[in-house]
């Protein structure tokens, strides 16, 4: 599907997908309120049906996933409490250290395989005040990243996640998903994201990556978190009035674009196939599950990024010599052969 006026490949993040005809028809038609004052009937609609699908009891719909992390931590914990997760996590690495700065907690980093924790190394990381003379913090949450942005987009086995899960609870932590993709994890593992999240305390969902809505994120929990998350949100600037125009585009995405994200999957697969036979590119194809390809590049990552540039694709570097590419509803089987060629042109 190819529904923007580009016309260069944009491999950059599956964030810069442009809502489609069909779902600015869906926004211009919504009924929309003052969500602040809680009456916009397609936010409550919005929320009521992921709190359904998630298998929990309430939902949040906020502006980005970062705030909605940001929101999560801080209904979780109280300042000077220590959080866990892998030092790759978006939470850790890219939110601008907003625990520290909004929830004034410390981060027990857990050095994980392709982005993910595992039990054994959580409950070794949680540490307690108790028993320590008070020289520990309080270890009161954990963080899981579903699917791991920078393990490759990998994703949990459903018997980790509820291993993490039990070892949270089993130390009074609570337990958080950092879901921003959680559905190219439902859909790669076959798994229903209420299964998935069975023994979570709550997550966060972004609509606007490989979902394609052009805004948004939704937190899911029970009431009780919920309400005090909603707090946060308003504290936090996160308040939105007529945010029904967006909320019809999470509507629609949910409803349309969940199971074509199988699409991306193949698409990336085959990408990363292709590039890791030619000369000069090295790719972990272990870590291709979902839609990102992960390329070292012998020629550097600067060099290739502006290689690339001029034959119109757009990649981010992700280090010296890595560059990522993420699929998403824009790219289409042409683009992607036409990635491929240009790479065979660039190898040596
Ligand atoms: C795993 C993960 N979590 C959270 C976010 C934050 O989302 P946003 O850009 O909406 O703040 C991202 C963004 O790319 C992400 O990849």
């Amino acid at each position: 599907m190819r529904e923007y006026n580009l016309d260069r490949i944009d491999l950059r993040s599956d964030t810069v997908t442009q809502p489609t005809q069909a779902m600015k028809e869906a926004m211009m038609s919504s009924v929309v309120g003052d969500d602040v004052l809680q009456d916009d009937p397609t936010v409550r609609e919005l929320e009521e049906k992921i709190a359904q699908m998630c298998g929990m009891e309430d939902a949040l719909f906020v502006p980005s996933g970062t705030m909605s992390n940001a929101i999560a931590i801080r209904a979780h914990t109280s300042p000077g409490d220590e959080i866990v997760m892998e030092r790759t996590s978006h939470i850790y690495q890219y939110e601008g250290g907003g625990y520290a700065a909004l929830s004034g907690v410390s981060v027990a980093l857990i050095d994980g395989q392709k982005g993910q924790l595992t039990p054994q190394s959580v409950a070794k990381a949680i540490r307690k005040a108790e028993g320590s003379l008070g020289h520990y913090p309080d270890g009161t949450l954990v963080c899981v990243e579903n699917t791991a942005n920078r393990g490759g987009g990998t994703c949990y086995s459903q018997e980790t996640l509820d291993a993490i899960a039990a070892t949270a609870h089993e130390h009074d932590c609570a337990i958080h998903m950092d879901g921003a993709r959680i559905f190219n994890a439902s859909v790669k593992t076959n798994t229903p994201v209420k299964r998935m999240l069975r023994d979570f305390d709550s997550v966060s969902i972004c609509l606007s990556k490989g979902l394609g809505a052009p805004v948004g994120s939704l937190l899911v929990g029970s009431k009780q978190f919920i309400a005090k998350a909603s707090r946060w949100r308003k504290l936090f600037g996160g308040g939105m009035r007529q945010s029904g125009f967006l909320a019809a585009c999470g509507l629609f995405a949910l409803e349309h674009n969940i199971e074509r994200l199988a699409d991306d999957h193949k698409r990336a697969l085959h990408l990363a196939n292709s590039i890791s036979k030619m000369n000069g590119f090295n790719i972990n194809l272990d870590s291709v599950e979902t839609n990102m390809v992960y390329i070292d590049s012998d020629m550097g990552a600067q060099k290739l990024m502006q290689e690339l540039a001029n034959n119109g694709i757009d990649v981010l570097d992700v280090g010296p010599t890595a560059v990522r590419a993420v699929i998403h509803l824009h790219v289409t089987d042409e683009d992607i052969e036409q990635v491929i060629d240009v790479f065979a042109q660039l190898a040596n």
